[in-house]
């Protein structure tokens, strides 16, 4: 049996004394929450807190004051930096006890903690706050720890508590995390002095202690005697009932992905575009093949944490018979949609209150399929690759439970009072407005070069997720790491792609599926340049230029239409032409006939997809030569000498023979690109942009 859990093995101790040496006691509390955040089996992104009460001196009256660093709202623990921390006087805090009206009004206490402010600190304190506050110890660590909510989500979990840590470690019943559950903390506390911590049910682990790296060891001891405990309980027991389901080939699973996701996205994505992510790791093929897949899943995740990025349930796909039912799962899907969303309506009747917040989309976010994994989708994709960590997070928790004990989910009305919790609702109205090409997946030919680099940068920084493609296998790398380093790994995709060969531009596209769930936007833009006069072109030279202008943007334009049609929600293409396919040019009728090539399909194709509302459009660059590598060979000497001056007089003559007397850089063809993309270009089809700095040979007429 596969024994593949992440909360199996130990977790190593990374702290380094000679690093810590010197470090003041809030700079060892930074240490701490990153070491401690380092280790996801330890606490999951975003998740738990951590604190320190140190002896601070008032700026103003210059004595000594106690001050509770603890993680602030937002941020995650392994990536945060000191300003994430909130600074609070304690005993300000303590005299909030004296405010506190009883449980149905907890929450206006969080209006009361930016009084305890010390410092001016602008970081805002978060709901856990009284968590930490109150506990009489110096150094608090609150995490989740998969193999502690395991035992925090068996019917059991005070016995198996017990069990595991006798007297050293408490526990106490679910309460939603707010200034009650301080209180409750606290008296645990101080009524059981020799415990070093509590297990929350349902929740997650809170350890204590009198220094940083006491507080840290003790963290990694408690979750390493739970994960042993696991271990041993479960040994080579099947799991999850045993196996239903075996997991396809890894090709196999990828290549229904790519099918199933673009239609997902389709049914999900009318109201907000929502990028997807697949997950095929052992753990998650395990789950989903199971026999008690269904059943479990059902039961909703456990960790307050869990559900609110997962949703409280996920939608199971039926795939039983492997390949063979992908197609009834395409026809089916809609229908099984639709159940999810009336479940989810029903979920929010049932348990809504006077002042609940309106119910939000009611689509699933995770999506289990039997024998080829777990996909999920959000409105970006970190926040979908996210949600699929939170969701292996429960699996490692279902696993662990229901294997030593009966796992079971929180009550629904507890999960709805954290779902939709006026609290949380805050947090997200202070979200920032998403960025134009949020949730959008553009595919980009020729991203290696000045104008498609360029192109895919602004979609990037509109906060689309870009599939960059191109001949050249190792610009196209760099070309990658460079936008990985600005906009970070999860938005950037690079598949080596030569237009011109139909089998892998199919494949480019069920990569994108793969990646991110489909796409929205193509910009066709991969191109050469040729010059020769018509007597002295062979057939080879023609064929080229006809072979990657015309017949490239032709493949490539063609697999758009069909996912784009598949996934049903339109699309914009963009095809970099040049003013050489409007205006003929002498000495170079190949290049400019297949560029004529590619306006007339775009013309072609604005007809036959404006059914499918996908708008197709053309730019005309003309002489960008900064950044563009056609510019930096032998078309530039040809040019040069076609004008009978020097390569680097060129960009003059070019800029003094436009119009408007300026220079044209790729960033200019990028913001037109982007324009017919977005939907600030929603009415325009058919169309034709020249970027040229205004040439009267190639006015549209
Ligand atoms: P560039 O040479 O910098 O970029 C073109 C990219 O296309 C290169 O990275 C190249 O490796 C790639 N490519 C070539 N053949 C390919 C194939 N078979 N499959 C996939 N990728 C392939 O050139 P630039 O200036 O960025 O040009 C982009 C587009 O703009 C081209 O279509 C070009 O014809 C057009 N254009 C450019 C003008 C200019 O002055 N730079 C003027 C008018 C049009």
């Amino acid at each position: 049996m596969l024994n593949t859990s992440p909360t199996a093995g130990r977790i190593e101790s990374l702290w380094d004394d000679s690093q810590s040496a010197g470090m003041s006691e809030s700079e060892l509390l930074l240490y701490r929450s990153n070491l401690l955040g380092a280790d996801k089996r330890v606490t999951n992104f975003g998740g738990g807190n951590t604190s320190a009460k140190v002896t601070e001196t008032d700026p103003l009256t210059q004595q000594e004051a106690t001050v509770l660093w603890v993680k602030g709202s937002g941020g995650d623990l392994g990536s945060m930096g000191r300003d994430g921390f909130a600074t609070l006087y304690v005993d300000k805090l303590d005299a909030l006890k004296g405010l506190y009206r009883g449980l149905e009004h907890e929450d206006e206490m969080v209006g009361y903690l930016p009084h305890a402010t010390f410092n001016l600190n602008p970081r805002a304190a978060s709901i856990d706050t009284p968590l930490h506050a109150y506990l009489p110890y110096a150094h608090v660590d609150h995490t989740h720890p998969d193999a502690l909510i395991a035992i925090a989500a068996s019917k059991n979990s005070r016995e198996l508590t017990e069990t595991i840590y006798g007297e050293e470690i408490g526990w106490l019943p679910w309460k939603r995390p707010g200034f009650e559950l301080g209180l409750w903390l606290e008296k645990f506390a101080r009524e059981n002095p020799k415990a070093k911590g509590c297990v929350l049910e349902s929740h997650g682990l809170f350890t204590w202690a009198d220094t940083s790296k006491a507080c840290y060891a003790l963290t990694l001891d408690i979750i390493n005697r739970a994960i042993a405990w696991f271990e041993q309980e479960i040994g080579d027991k099947p799991v999850f009932g045993g196996a239903r389901v075996e997991p396809l080939a890894e090709t196999d699973r990828r290549a229904v992905a790519s099918r199933l996701m673009p239609e997902i996205r389709g049914l999900i994505g009318a109201g907000e575009s929502k990028v997807g992510h697949f997950d095929d790791s052992s753990a998650v093929l395990e789950f989903v093949g199971s026999a008690r897949v269904t059943e479990l899943a059902a039961l909703g995740t456990s960790c307050p944490d869990h559900f609110l990025r997962t949703k409280i349930w996920p939608l199971v796909v039926p795939l039983e018979k492997g390949a063979a039912s992908v197609d009834q799962a395409v026809a089916d899907l809609g229908a099984q949609l639709d159940a999810y969303r009336s479940d989810y309506a029903a979920y929010y009747e049932r348990c809504k209150h006077a002042d609940s917040p309106a119910m939000r989309d009611p689509n699933p976010v995770v999506y289990l399929m039997p024998g080829v994994g777990q996909v999920t989708f959000a409105r970006d994709k970190a926040t979908a690759r996210i949600a699929g960590e939170f969701y292996v997070n429960a699996i490692n928790v279902m696993r662990g439970a229901s294997s030593v004990s009966d796992y079971f989910g929180l009550p629904e009305q507890e999960a709805f009072n954290i779902e939709y919790w006026l609290l949380e609702e805050a947090k997200l109205q202070r979200m920032p407005k998403p960025k134009s090409l949020a949730g959008r997946v553009a595919l980009v030919t020729g991203a290696a070069g000045g104008i498609g680099g360029a192109t895919a940068r602004r979609l990037l920084g509109e906060g689309a997720c870009v599939v960059l493609t191109d001949i050249d296998a190792d610009a196209l790398e760099a070309t990658r790491a460079e936008f990985q380093d600005v906009y970070g790994k999860d938005v950037v995709r690079a598949v080596p792609l030569d237009v011109t060969d139909e089998a892998a531009v199919a494949h480019c596209f069920a990569e994108a599926a793969a990646e991110y769930g489909g796409i929205d936007i193509l910009v066709s833009n991969a191109g050469i340049s040729s010059a020769s006069p018509v007597e002295s072109t062979d057939l080879s030279l023609w064929q080229r230029n006809m072979d990657i202008l015309a017949t490239g943007y032709f493949l490539v334009s063609r697999e758009a239409f069909r996912l784009m049609k598949r996934q049903k929600l339109g699309g914009a293409i963009v095809f970099v032409a040049s003013k050489n396919g409007l205006a003929a040019s002498p000495g170079a009728s190949a290049y400019c006939t297949a560029k004529a090539a590619e306006i007339h399909l775009a013309r072609c194709l604005a007809l036959e997809g404006a059914d499918h509302s996908i708008r197709v459009n053309v730019v005309n660059p003309d002489a960008v030569l900064r950044g563009s590598r056609i510019w930096a060979g032998e078309w530039r000497e040809q040019r040069a000498a076609a004008y009978n001056m020097k390569p680097d007089e060129l960009e003059e003559h070019y800029r003094k023979r436009s119009l408007l007397k300026r220079s044209v850089f790729p960033e200019d063809v990028a913001e037109a690109i982007y324009f017919l993309a977005s939907d600030r270009a929603a009415k325009s089809t058919g169309n034709i942009v020249n970027v040229d700095a205004g040439n009267l040979v190639s006015f549209t007429r």
